[in-house]
């Protein structure tokens, strides 16, 4: 069997036999990877406690997939390219060869500061390639890594770290982005007040950006490549991992309390990335390819690294922002290294697309042979400039719909294999059950229906627990539906059985690609001394997708509105990230709730789209006066 599937015949062949014969299909996939030793057992699973067992038995170790098997035949193949921030700093290549050597000198490194298979780091790197190699590294040597996206805060570090447990943090001086610098070795100072299991910093010279060493704590990374060097132990073999074993931990937002840590294993992970990688985007061994996520996302995790890395694929990382030095520079790594594969996200398409062509017009991009799209529903518009534009017509679209807890890709075209709809991410890839079901539970059945997604078979990429609180994964994802995996996404199927994802039917936002809870949100919010209560939704965003729109019942005393606001950004920046700042905020004098005290959302988010015309029964309310003022606040706002 091969792992590429080559025709729509062949999709609609594969697609049947892998939800007829799962196991044995599934079997078949992981062939291609190599085991040290093959499993018993393909699935143990039920749906209940929930308990997913894949390749029960098997022993492996993700890196020497994603390096050593390569070093034979692609040794000296681009591995990692790497694009800096600043277009006139050189850029960087590093072959599998040279990967390996980096990654086991690393290794080295982290056993010599008494990192053990099972132990957890934290890694809050910028986008540079030695945040891959810490990330293999640890996968390497057994450690479970945590890495935590360089835009969160000292708290949101620190409330990662005391999760997880971990003693070892990877940090940086400093990075860049755009034209900012952030600190991060200075974040992750703040974030260890509250963390006194960490006893071992490792800083990577990025900016020379003045940082304060802990004597004892911190030491340099460069220095310990040093020591690593005179000790002359250049290698480090692969420890010998369980499928089951876990490989790393990322933070997601739910619609209550603080993020979950969602656990990805060994075994299932590497054969899902890789399967999927290898067929979403057809991945042909001469190809560039471009994701433009940050590793610090599950979308970096999967298909910047483990995806690319195990298919033996040259995978570009990116450090800066699409707009800088201005809106073509996307266009210009295209041109300039060549890519054939763009994977990128629609906030990114809609802010590039308003800059105007002219960043576009003039650029070649004729190596352009396969888009893809990810992280929230892409909108006609954008499909149709995305497909044009850079696509000059030619390059299939592939508008991928996954979470953090499926490990990979679930639902999407294959490229230049199945058809394409613009704002339609269309057929579940073969070993995925989609389900559309109605607020009972019920599966509909047949075409043309919409209802809440659920998935129903077990598949190698997705969640085992969520770390430390197994009942939490049970309460958030299987225990709304019988023995279904549920989404927490709405979702139609047109007459033609085509998927469309409409969005989130949970109160989670998506803002620009980022999940925001909006319970996490509010509860920041509401440690502002000025905020007595706080009602998060989200609305129409032209760039982000979603805006974040903030009722704030402020306390009685004389406030001045400006202030309080930028108080309340500043709050929020502190406790979450500047990534989960509001970008409106109302003061209102009360909320409308139900007699038990339940804040009607619904409401709230009609009047925050525009959309008061209609608002439904509000004679339910405790106060149903206080409608028309937030209604009269709202317009004041707009
Ligand atoms: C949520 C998951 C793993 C991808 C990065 C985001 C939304 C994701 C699509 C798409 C429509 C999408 C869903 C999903 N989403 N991709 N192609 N079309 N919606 O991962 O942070 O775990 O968010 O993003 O609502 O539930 P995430």
């Amino acid at each position: 069997m091969n792992l590429q599937i080559k025709s729509f015949e062949e999709y609609q062949e594969v697609y049947q036999r892998s939800v007829e014969k799962p196991e044995e299909f599934w079997a078949g996939i992981a062939d291609h990877f190599y085991w040290r030793r093959k499993w018993n057992n393909v699935l143990d699973w039920n749906f209940k406690e929930p308990k997913i067992k894949w390749f029960e038995g098997a022993k492996l170790n993700i890196t020497e997939n994603c390096l050593d098997r390569h070093i034979y035949q692609l040794g000296d193949k681009p591995a990692i390219v790497w694009e800096p921030n600043d277009p006139n700093e050189a850029h960087r290549v590093l072959t599998y060869k040279q990967l390996l050597e980096k990654v086991e000198q690393f290794s080295n490194v982290l056993k010599n500061n008494g990192v053990r298979k099972g132990d957890r780091v934290c890694i809050y790197l910028p986008m540079v390639p030695e945040l891959v190699i810490t990330v293999l590294a640890c996968a390497r040597i057994g450690a479970i890594h945590s890495v935590v996206f360089g835009g969160f805060s000292a708290q949101s570090i620190a409330d990662r770290i005391n999760d997880t447990g971990c003693r070892l943090v990877i940090t940086s001086d400093g990075g860049y982005r755009g034209t900012k610098t952030i600190e991060l070795k200075s974040i992750v100072d703040d974030a260890l007040v509250q963390c006194k299991a960490v006893d071992r910093v490792i800083v990577l010279t990025r900016t020379r950006t003045p940082v304060s060493m802990i004597k004892g704590r911190d030491v340099w990374w460069e220095d310990e490549i040093k020591k690593v060097e005179t000790q002359g132990n250049p290698t480090c073999p692969a420890e010998e991992m369980d499928a089951e074993d876990m490989l790393f931990i990322l933070y997601t937002s739910g619609s209550t309390g603080k993020p979950k840590g969602v656990v990805h294993t060994c075994g299932g992970y590497m054969v899902y990335t890789g399967y999927t990688f290898a067929n979403v985007f057809q991945y042909q061994p001469d190809e560039v390819y471009f994701c433009t996520a940050d590793i610090g996302w599950i979308t970096g995790h999967s298909y910047i690294i483990y995806g690319p890395l195990s298919q033996g694929a040259t995978s570009l990382m990116f450090e800066g922002v699409p707009t800088w030095p201005d809106a073509g520079r996307f266009w210009d790594i295209v041109e300039k290294h060549k890519v054939n594969i763009l994977y990128t996200a629609p906030t990114a398409i809609r802010s590039l697309m308003a800059s105007g062509d002219s960043y576009v017009d003039g650029k070649d991009l004729s190596s352009i042979r396969k888009l893809g799209s990810v992280g929230e529903p892409i909108n006609e518009e954008a499909w149709n400039w995305y497909n044009e534009k850079i696509g000059k017509g030619k390059a299939p679209i592939v508008d991928t719909w996954w979470q953090t807890e499926n490990g990979g890709i679930l639902i999407s075209p294959i490229a230049g294999i199945t058809p394409t709809i613009p704002s339609y991410a269309m057929l579940p890839l073969p070993g995925i059950q989609p389900v559309l079901v109605d607020e009972k539970g019920n599966e509909l059945q047949g075409n043309n229906v919409s209802g809440n997604l659920c998935i129903k078979f077990p598949w190698p990429g997705m969640i085992r627990t969520t770390y430390g609180d197994h009942e939490r994964c049970r309460q958030t994802y299987f225990a709304a539906y019988e023995n279904m995996y549920f989404t927490g996404d709405g979702c139609l199927r047109n007459e033609d059985g085509y998927y469309r994802i409409t969005g989130r039917v949970d109160d989670v936002l998506n803002v620009s690609g980022h999940r925001i809870g909006t319970a996490e949100l509010e509860n920041a919010i509401n440690m502002h001394s000025d905020v007595v209560e706080s009602a998060i939704v989200g609305y129409p965003h032209p760039v982000k997708g979603q805006g974040i729109y903030a009722y704030v019942i402020a306390s009685g005393h004389h406030v001045d509105e400006d202030l309080t606001r930028r108080d309340i950004n500043q709050t929020v920046s502190r406790i979450i990230g500047a990534i989960a700042k509001p970008d409106k905020i109302q003061f209102v004098s009360g909320l409308p709730k139900t007699r038990s005290g339940k804040i009607m959302r619904r409401i709230l988010r009609k009047i925050a789209e525009g959309d008061t015309s209609n608002l439904g029964d509000i004679t339910t309310l405790l106060d149903p006066g206080v409608v028309e003022e937030i209604k009269a606040g709202a317009e004041k706002l707009r």
